[in-house]
């Protein structure tokens, strides 16, 4: 039985299927042989590849085809249907690819393709490209100079331990314990020797000095650049908790961060969230999931409202609810001390610990003392170019002109991280391309996905579709009758096609 299930599902395209079966613009799994494949037509054309995406699994066959890319439904990442290659992260592998043959009005697929090849050679001869950051803008930007055949030098700089960990997961699988802490690193450590990627951990650059093109690391000795990316990210707010001892209270920002929280859940029983941000309430599922009593403290009258509205803000503490989270909202943490929490409004219990959940402040000293622009982050041009000559910014420092909403945004998602290290990586190999991708973030809460595409900071419309308490609906944020965001629960169709209409809009930059 267990072998039957096993077996591949659907045609067996070796021996060949009419062209008729598969539809003008359709797609239709079946496989190879043992291998699962995935063909999709765009009217003549024909193409077979994985079913799987590279980075977390997703069905693809639930994905949405634009031009000849193919989009995964989970987190937006997008393929080359011709070359299978990941065009736009937070995919980083490329997909199996196989020969489409057409016979008369029959199609077959046999053979598998060889992988895409680095490209041979860089469209510029750049030296050194110095990358400040071993999180997702420098990891993504690292891995594509490579894939794009950059032969020079590449030193990457964190002043992190870990070498550059899939950040989401510790807030969500690996910290609830149901993924393993081989599924954290994004590559494994050989992979940066193996290609030529000087990786320096627990190194910090303590300076910049953009008239030498070289930064001062903290014991005093130099490094030079042709190119330089500063990735160099956020690090969480810490309130002060009035009574709480330091070893009770943490913060999660590393896997470093993210080992002694489950270290210290393990010996505990109950604990405190203090914040009810995405963070804070994903800590909150990952521990409920772990058995721990959880009491979250936040001053909002709704989690999430600034940013998801009230309607999700509701279906999002009713999910928590259900799982038997206790929330004290309007309300703050007066004092935490000998394991008894007592809030503002008089409320008290125990906690063993406590996370805080309470944002996160971009880490922009180095470009501010190297007096780059800045605008509420490091102000960046639509190529991710600072004010200094071949010095760049991605991911949560950078404050980028968006085409979409046509404002200076800056955000925190990973996946706009990763795209954002991808476009300067392009750019320092003196490409021109302009960061045109419509921003993305997924928050997961036990089995939920909540998936937001476009970004609202204000809006005068809400417009509800489907049914959110049933978990299958989706919202639309507008303003002056646009569309600027879409957050969806199980529609993850509808989310890639609002990703497809956001894209088109090409609204003037910033002046
Ligand atoms: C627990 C957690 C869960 C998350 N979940 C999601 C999610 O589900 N969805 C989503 O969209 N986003 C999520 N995010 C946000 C996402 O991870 C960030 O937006 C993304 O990591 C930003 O990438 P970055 O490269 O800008 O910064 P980072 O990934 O933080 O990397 C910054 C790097 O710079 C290094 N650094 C900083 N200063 C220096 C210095 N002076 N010298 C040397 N090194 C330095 C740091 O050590 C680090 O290696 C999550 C974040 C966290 C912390
Ligand atoms: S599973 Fe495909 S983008 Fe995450």
């Amino acid at each position: 039985m267990a072998e039957e299930e096993s077996k591949p599902k659907g045609p067996d395209f070796t021996k060949g299927i009419a062209l008729a079966a598969l539809a003008e613009h359709g797609m239709l799994s079946g496989h190879a042989g043992e291998d699962e494949v995935l063909l999709v037509r765009r009217g003549d054309d024909v193409f077979a590849v994985s079913p799987h995406c590279t980075h977390y699994h997703g069905p693809l066959a639930d994905g949405l085809v634009v031009g000849t890319t193919l989009r995964c439904p989970w987190h937006h990442a997008c393929f080359d249907l011709g070359s299978g290659e990941a065009l736009h992260a937070p995919a980083f592998d490329p997909l199996d690819c196989w020969k489409v043959e057409k016979q008369d009005d029959m199609i077959f697929v046999r053979e598998k393709l060889p992988k895409p090849k680095s490209k041979s050679r860089a469209a510029e001869k750049i030296g050194k490209i110095l990358i400040a950051g071993g999180g997702a803008a420098g990891f993504a930007a690292a891995e594509l100079l490579r894939r794009l055949g950059h032969q020079g030098e590449i030193v990457m700089i964190s002043d992190d331990a870990s070498p550059p960990v899939d950040r989401p997961n510790l807030s969500k699988d690996y910290l609830a314990g149901s993924a393993p802490e081989e599924w954290v690193p994004l590559r494994p450590e050989s992979y940066y020797s193996e290609n030529g990627i000087d990786l320096r951990l627990g190194t910090r650059i303590a300076a910049l000095d953009p008239r030498d093109r070289q930064v001062v690391l903290e014991d005093g000795s130099t490094l030079g650049y042709d190119r330089l990316l500063l990735a160099t990210g956020a690090e969480p707010v810490r309130l002060p908790v009035p009574g709480a001892a330091p070893s009770e209270l943490f913060t999660l920002r590393s896997l470093a961060d993210c080992r002694v929280i489950i270290g210290r859940a393990g010996t505990a029983a109950r604990v405190l969230v203090i914040g009810a941000s995405f963070i804070g309430l994903e800590v909150a599922a990952a521990l409920r999931t772990r058995g721990l009593d959880v009491h979250v403290v936040a001053p909002e009258a709704r989690p999430m409202e600034k940013v998801l509205g009230p309607e999700l803000g509701d279906v999002v503490r009713a999910l928590h609810e259900d799982k038997g989270v206790h929330f004290h909202l309007e309300s703050t943490v007066r004092n935490f001390e000998n394991g008894r929490v007592t809030l503002s409004n008089g409320t008290a219990f125990g906690a063993d610990f406590a996370v805080m959940g309470t944002g996160v402040r971009p880490r922009i000293a180095l470009a501010q003392a190297a007096n780059l622009a800045l605008d509420r982050g490091v102000a960046v041009n639509s190529h991710l170019e600072t004010s200094a000559p071949g010095i760049y910014a991605a991911g949560d420092i950078a404050r980028w002109p968006d085409r979409h909403s046509g404002e200076a945004t800056r955000v925190e998602h990973w996946v706009v991280a990763t795209r954002q290290g991808q476009t300067a990586a392009r750019n320092m190999l003196g490409h021109r391309e302009e960061f045109t991708s419509v921003p993305f973030f997924w928050s997961q809460h036990y089995d939920i996905s909540i998936n937001y595409v476009g970004h609202a900071e204000s809006w005068d419309e809400i417009c509800v579709e489907g049914d959110l308490r049933a978990k299958d609906g989706l919202v639309r944020f507008r303003r002056g009758g646009r569309t600027l965001a879409v957050a969806s629960l199980f529609r993850d169709l509808e989310s890639l096609q609002a990703e497809a209409v956001m894209e088109q809009v090409a609204a003037p930059h910033p002046a």
